[in-house]
C-alpha cells in the first residue's frame, strides 16, 4: 500500500524516547520531514540527530505540551524551518499510578494535563495552518486504559477524555480536509519497559491477558499512525483504533 506521505511535515510530541521515538522513524521512512519534540531537550536533538545520521529531514525543538509558551515557540520553529505542519501526533504522556484514595492533586493534575491540555494547545497552535492548506492530520494517542484500570484513574480519565476530545475536533475540522483520530495502544514494549526490574512477571502477566498471545512492539503503533496520516485513511475521522493484540477492557 503506497502511503504517499513524501514531503508532508509531521511533528510528534513526545518523540525522544518509546513510541514516540520509534513513530518519527517510521514516518520518516515514509517520506516525512520530522519535528522531534519533548520536555527532555537531550532525548528531543539525540533523536532529530539519529533521524539525520539516517539520512532524512529533522530538527528538535524541546517543549512542554502544558505551556502555552512552549507550544507557541514550537509551531513556530517548525514553521521557520521546515514551513508549516502537516500532521501532528498528540504522544506525550506520563504515568503517576496510586489508588484515588491516596492520589495526589499534583498526580492528578500533571497526569491529566498533559493528556488533554496537551493535545489542546498543541492542536489549537497548528490546526490554523492545516485548515489554511485544506490537508491535515492529528493523531492522539490514547490507551486501553481508557476503558479503566485500578491505580489509573488519573491516566483512564486523561485517555477516555482524549477519545472525546478525538470526536468532537474531528466533527469541527472534517470541512477543512483535516482528519481527526485516536490510536489506542495496549501493552507496548518500548525500552524504558524493557529496563524495568520486573519487567519479566510483568510481560509474562501481561501476556496472558492478550488474546494474540504476544506483546505489542513501538512498531505496531507507529505503523497505525502512518495509515491514519496517510491519504488512504482519507475517510477515517474521529475514529478510535485499538491496537490492543485483541484485549479490551479488563
Ligand atoms: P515514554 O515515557 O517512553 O515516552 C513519553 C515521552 O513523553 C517521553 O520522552 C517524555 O519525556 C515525554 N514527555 C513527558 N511529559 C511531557 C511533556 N509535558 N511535554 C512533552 N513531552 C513530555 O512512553 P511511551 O510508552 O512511549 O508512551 C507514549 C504514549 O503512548 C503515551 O501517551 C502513553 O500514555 C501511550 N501509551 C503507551 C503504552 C505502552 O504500553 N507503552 C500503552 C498505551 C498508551
Amino acid at each position: 500500500m503506497e502511503l504517499n506521505l513524501q514531503g508532508r511535515v509531521a511533528l510528534v510530541t513526545g518523540s525522544g524516547s518509546g513510541i514516540g521515538r520509534d513513530t518519527v522513524f517510521k514516518l520518516a521512512e515514509e517520506g516525512c520531514k520530522i519535528v522531534v519534540s519533548d520536555i527532555n531537550a537531550g532525548s528531543a536533538h539525540e533523536t532529530a540527530e539519529d533521524l539525520r545520521k539516517a539520512g532524512h529531514e529533522a530538527i528538535a525543538v524541546a517543549c512542554d505540551v502544558t505551556s502555552e509558551d512552549e507550544v507557541a515557540h514550537l509551531v513556530a520553529q517548525a514553521q521557520q524551518q521546515l514551513g508549516g505542519i502537516d500532521i501532528l501526533v498528540n504522544n506525550a504522556g506520563i504515568v503517576k499510578d496510586g489508588y484515588l484514595t491516596k492520589m495526589t492533586e499534583q498526580s492528578w493534575d500533571s497526569v491529566v494535563d498533559i493528556i488533554l491540555k496537551g493535545a489542546f494547545l498543541c492542536s489549537r497552535a497548528v490546526l490554523p495552518q492545516m485548515m489554511e492548506k485544506k490537508w491535515g492530520r492529528v493523531i492522539n494517542i490514547s490507551s486501553r486504559s481508557l476503558f479503566g484500570n485500578p491505580g489509573q484513574t488519573n491516566y483512564s480519565a486523561g485517555k477516555a477524555g482524549l477519545v472525546g476530545f478525538t470526536r468532537a475536533l474531528a466533527q469541527e475540522q472534517g470541512r477543512f480536509g483535516v482528519t481527526v483520530n485516536a490510536v489506542a495502544p495496549g501493552f507496548i514494549m518500548t525500552p524504558g519497559m524493557r529496563n524495568l526490574p520486573h519487567f519479566p512477571k510483568l510481560q509474562e502477566a501481561a501476556t496472558a491477558k492478550v488474546p494474540v498471545g504476544f506483546l505489542g512492539e513501538p512498531r505496531d503503533i507507529s505503523n497505525a499512525v502512518a495509515f491514519l496520516a496517510s491519504d488512504v485513511a482519507r475517510y477515517i475521522s474521529g475514529t478510535t483504533l485499538f491496537v490492543t493484540g485483541g484485549r479490551y477492557s479488563g
